[in-house]
């Protein structure tokens, strides 16, 4: 008895694993080309009609939000001694007309956005989509999204960065909606209502990616679809890195190409809607859509026992 059950476990468990993830291919240089070309595009959307409000933003922004530590030094000096004690500018701003103010992620959001349009993961117009992006930091992300069309709800847990992000997106008139909480303060009243979540370099700051996954697919729309940026593992197989605060900036689980897959697949994304890529600088850029509402494929173990997360949504 002991025996049959076993080996019928392990070819469930076989059939579910098999066969592995492949990456998805490099995009053509042409559609790369274009989709940068997009993205700046929609960023130029939020730059100032003329000089003086460019400089009026940008002071603005600079007696409001200072930057306790200098972007350019930032992982250096102050990413390992505990992000939320402190601020610093998030993604470089182009207030237009020459008026900039640089960022410790520099260009991530413009590069990101364009991987994700020209791979097909990210529309490249998104009017009338309800977007959530998550851990938007001073808000370049959300700006690109916007840009693209959609309407923005922003999720950051930083009180400074929510703060500045929504101050920003103030300022530039764009259709941010900030909210400043934390992702795992979910809220079933999102159940079904995001065409797109954008979770762009913030999984492998989370110390349950599962749970935190579920929520982002708990939030879309059938058809909806979820992006996901993060640092990677190359271990092989599906180990994951965990790095936690021995590493600068609290990383808890990078995750490989394979591992990254399971977890969509387990927090119930179906397997064929899920594309991988690994990014040239070799970290993991993937989408997954969602199809219907479904509930939790294994709630043992699950972090919110007997919350509507288990159920189907
Ligand atoms: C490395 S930054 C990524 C910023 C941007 N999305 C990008 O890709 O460049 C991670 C951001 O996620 C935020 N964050 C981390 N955990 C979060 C959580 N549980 N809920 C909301 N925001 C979170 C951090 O405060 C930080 O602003």
């Amino acid at each position: 008895m002991t025996t049959t059950l076993t080996r019928s476990c392990r070819t469930d468990f076989d059939r579910r694993l098999a066969p592995p993830f492949a990456p998805v291919a490099e995009p053509a240089a042409a559609a790369t080309a274009q989709a940068r070309q997009r993205a700046a595009a929609a960023m130029a959307r939020w730059q100032a009609d003329d000089p003086a409000t460019a400089l009026a933003i940008a002071a603005t922004l600079a007696t409001e939000f200072p930057d306790d530590a200098s972007p350019a030094h930032f992982w250096h000096d102050a990413a390992g001694t505990g992000f939320t004690r402190f601020f610093t500018w998030g993604h470089d701003h182009d207030f237009g007309h020459g008026v900039r103010r640089p960022g410790a992620m520099a260009t991530r959001h413009l590069e990101i956005g364009a991987e994700a349009i020209a791979l097909g993961f990210l529309p490249s117009a998104l009017a009338g989509a309800e977007v959530l992006d998550v851990g938007c930091w001073s808000g370049g992300d959300a700006l690109l999204l916007a840009g693209l069309g959609a309407r923005v709800t922003a999720l950051e847990e930083h009180p400074i960065s929510a703060a500045a992000a929504a101050r920003l997106t103030s300022l530039v008139g764009a259709p941010v909606a900030l909210v400043q909480q934390s992702l795992y303060r979910d809220d079933p009243a999102w159940r079904g209502r995001f065409d797109l979540v954008y979770l762009s370099g913030v999984v492998y700051h989370l110390t349950d990616p599962l749970l935190a996954l579920r929520i982002c697919f708990a939030y879309l729309k059938p058809g909806g679809r979820l992006i996901v940026e993060t640092k990677a593992s190359f271990r092989g197989g599906s180990a994951c890195d965990y790095a936690g605060t021995a590493e600068k900036g609290w990383n808890w689980y990078a995750p490989t190409l394979e591992s990254l897959g399971r977890w969509l697949t387990d927090v119930g994304f179906p397997r064929d809607q899920i594309q991988l890529h690994l990014r040239p600088i070799r970290r993991l850029l993937a989408c997954a859509v969602k199809g219907e509402p479904v509930a939790l494929p294994e709630v043992a173990g699950f972090s919110r026992p007997a919350s509507w997360l288990e159920g189907v949504c």
